[in-house]
C-alpha cells in the first residue's frame, strides 16, 4: 500500500518537475534537472497524502509537492558544497559542484529555491491559502527554519563543548523538521482544515527521520544510500548517535515513530499509509 503510493508520488512529482525544468536554458537547466533527479520524494509523498486526506484536487497538490522537492533538492546541493559538508556523492551520482563547478552549485540552489516559490504561487488554490503556503514555506526554509538549522549544524562541528540532547533536538527540528512540517501540513492548509494532527505527526517523524539519517551515516552502505557515510563522525558532528549511541538512537527513533503514528488518531484508518511511511522512515536503508 505504502510502496505503491510512494512510487506514485515519485512518478507524478518527477514528471511535474521535469515539465517545469524543461525550458531552463543551457548548463543551468541541465544541472537543475540533474539536481532534482532521484531522491525518495518522501516530502512530496507527505504533501500528496495530506492533500488526499483532505480531499484537495490533485493538480494543485502536485504543484505543492513538486515545490517541496525543488526546495529540498536546493538544500542538498548547497549542503554538499565544499564550504559546508564537502561531499562528492549524492543520490548515487557526483554532486553538482563536482560534476560542474562551485558557482554552478550555488546558482542551481538559488534557482531551485526560487522555483519552489514559483510552483506554489502557480498552484490553483484560493488566494488566502496559497499565500499561507508561501509564507509558511519562506519561514520553514529560511533564517528561522532550515537555514538556521544548517548554521547550527556547521557551528556544532567546532563547538567547544558537545551539544546537549535538547540542543541537538532543536537543531534537527530546524534543519530537517521544518520542511517536514510544511510538507505534512500543506494538505490541511490547502483545504482550510486544522493542521494540528499532521503538525504533531511531522514533528516526531522529522526527528525520527534525521536520527535514521544519522544512523545510516554510521552503519549505512554507500551503494544503497547513494552518499558517503562516516562523514558526521569525521567532522566531529553532534548527532543523536554521538550522544545516545546506536542503540539509544534506535530506541529514540522507535519511540518517536510510535508517537507520530499516535498523532494520526483523528484520521483513523484513512491515515494508515502515513503510519506505514513512519515505519519506513526508521527501517530504510537509503
Ligand atoms: C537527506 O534527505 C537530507 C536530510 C534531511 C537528512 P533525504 O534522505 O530525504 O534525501 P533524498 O531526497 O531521498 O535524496
Ligand atoms: C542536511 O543534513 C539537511 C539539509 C538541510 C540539507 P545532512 O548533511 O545530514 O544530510 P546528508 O546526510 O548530507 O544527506
Ligand atoms: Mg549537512
Ligand atoms: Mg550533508
Ligand atoms: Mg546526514
Amino acid at each position: 500500500m505504502f510502496d505503491a503510493a510512494l512510487a506514485d508520488a515519485v512518478a507524478a512529482v518527477s514528471t511535474r518537475l521535469s515539465q517545469r525544468l524543461a525550458p531552463v536554458e543551457g548548463t543551468l537547466g541541465e544541472a537543475m534537472r540533474y539536481a532534482c533527479a532521484g531522491g525518495k520524494r518522501l516530502r512530496a509523498f507527505l504533501v500528496l497524502e495530506g492533500a488526499a486526506l483532505h480531499g484537495v484536487d490533485r493538480a494543485p497538490a502536485l504543484d505543492v509537492a513538486a515545490a517541496i522537492e525543488a526546495m529540498h533538492s536546493y538544500s542538498l546541493v548547497h549542503d554538499d558544497l565544499p564550504c559546508m559538508d564537502d561531499d562528492d556523492l549524492r543520490r548515487g551520482q557526483p554532486t553538482v559542484h563536482v560534476k560542474w563547478d562551485q558557482a554552478t552549485g550555488v546558482l542551481v540552489g538559488d534557482a531551485l529555491q526560487a522555483l519552489a516559490f514559483d510552483l506554489v504561487a502557480g498552484a490553483d488554490l484560493p488566494d488566502a491559502r496559497r499565500l499561507a503556503l508561501l509564507a509558511g514555506l519562506a519561514r520553514s526554509a529560511g533564517g528561522a527554519g532550515m537555514v538556521l538549522g544548517q548554521v547550527m549544524d556547521i557551528a556544532a562541528e567546532t563547538a567547544a563543548t558537545p551539544l546537549t540532547l535538547k540542543q541537538i533536538t532543536r537543531l534537527q527540528a530546524l534543519k530537517t523538521g521544518a520542511l517536514f512540517d510544511w510538507s505534512a501540513t500543506a494538505g490541511p492548509v490547502m483545504a482550510g482544515a486544522d493542521p494540528a494532527p499532521l503538525r504533531a505527526y511531522a514533528r516526531d517523524l522529522g526527528l525520527a527521520f534525521q536520527i535514521a539519517d544519522d544512523i545510516l551515516d554510521v552503519e549505512g552502505c554507500e551503494t544503497r544510500t547513494g552518499k558517503r557515510v562516516g562523514k558526521d563522525d569525521a567532522a566531529g558532528k553532534a548527532t543523536f548517535v554521538s550522544l545516545l549511541g546506536l542503540d539509544g538512537a534506535r530506541g529514540e527513533a522507535q519511540r518517536l515513530t510510535d508517537a507520530a503514528c499516535d498523532a494520526l488518531a483523528p484520521y483513523g484508518a484513512a491515515a494508515d499509509r502515513l503510519r506505514e511511511a513512519a515505519r519506513f522512515v526508521i527501517s530504510r536503508q537509503a
